[in-house]
């Protein structure tokens, strides 16, 4: 038993997704957000500055006493996971495996796409992970660098998002896919107007929810369940100001979020 905080980072709101399933799967667990407000996008970083990036928010996450980080962007997970593990002595997980996972079970045309930033694309993680796990599953990917400024200007539900959406997904709706891997934590916030171009008949997968029921997993397996019956807390940092932050991370979850600045820098 471990009543410490789940540590949760991004390069901005996005991985306010991860928290919403965490609330929803672990609604017992405490946590605490770093969003990298400053420095967003990671995704079009080289994977040097994605690194050290990383290195910096989980030393921040540390410094609060978490017993746990969730590395809840894409990007790090698919270029970073596995030298982050082997620098920090704390259990750290990603979002890929968790996501690609989901759409090897939910395909049933064995035709999977993936989209994600620029950084994730170029990595071949996900079609990695999905072969690893199904040989026979083609996947097509297309990078979407422009999704991620649409949602942090708070344009998700925009004719803007609809336009760009349609331009980005014409090839992998031309591929076939059944499936769709939401590859960056912030396109669950495009979802209605994803599903709305990529039709009906094609699940879209966020990985957010496999990576809360992996995080359930492994606090059960290591002991690190919290036990407390005090409220759990949230608490959110940002490396910029926060009012953007605020406003949409308030309505996405469906409560208000204060968020504290801090000097990433430092760490
Ligand atoms: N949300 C991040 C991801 O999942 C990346 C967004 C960005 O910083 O480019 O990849």
């Amino acid at each position: 038993m471990d009543d410490r905080p789940i540590g949760v980072f991004d390069s901005g709101l996005g991985g306010l997704t991860v928290v919403k399933e965490l609330n929803r799967l672990l609604p017992e667990e405490s946590i605490v957000y770093f969003g990298d407000t400053a420095r967003v996008p990671y995704g079009t970083r080289s994977r040097e500055t994605v690194m050290k990036y990383s290195e910096q928010c989980i030393r921040f996450l540390l410094s609060k006493d978490i017993k746990m980080v969730i590395v809840a962007c894409n990007t790090v997970s698919a270029t970073s996971l596995a030298a982050l593990k082997g620098m920090f002595d704390i259990p750290i997980l990603g979002v890929i495996e968790p996501g690609a996972l989901a759409a090897v079970e939910a395909t049933r045309n064995k035709r999977v796409g993936v989209i994600g930033t620029s950084g994730t694309i170029k990595s071949g993680a996900y079609p990695a992970a999905i072969k690893g796990l199904d040989p026979s599953i083609s996947v097509f990917e297309k990078a979407c660098p422009l999704f991620v400024p649409i949602v942090e200007e708070g344009w998700s539900d925009s004719e803007v998002a609809r336009l760009t959406a349609r331009e980005y997904l014409s090839g992998i709706r031309a591929a076939g896919v059944d499936t769709l891997v939401l590859g960056c934590t912030h396109y669950p916030l495009l979802a209605a107007v994803i599903s709305e171009i990529m039709g009906p008949e094609v699940r879209l997968v966020n990985p957010a929810e496999g990576t809360a029921a992996r995080a359930r997993e492994i606090l059960a397996a290591e002991g690190l369940e919290r036990e407390s019956r005090d409220p759990a807390r949230a608490d959110f940092y940002v490396s910029d100001i926060g009012e953007r932050f605020q406003a949409i991370g308030s309505h996405f979850l469906n409560k208000i979020i204060n968020a504290e600045y801090i000097e990433i820098e430092k760490y």
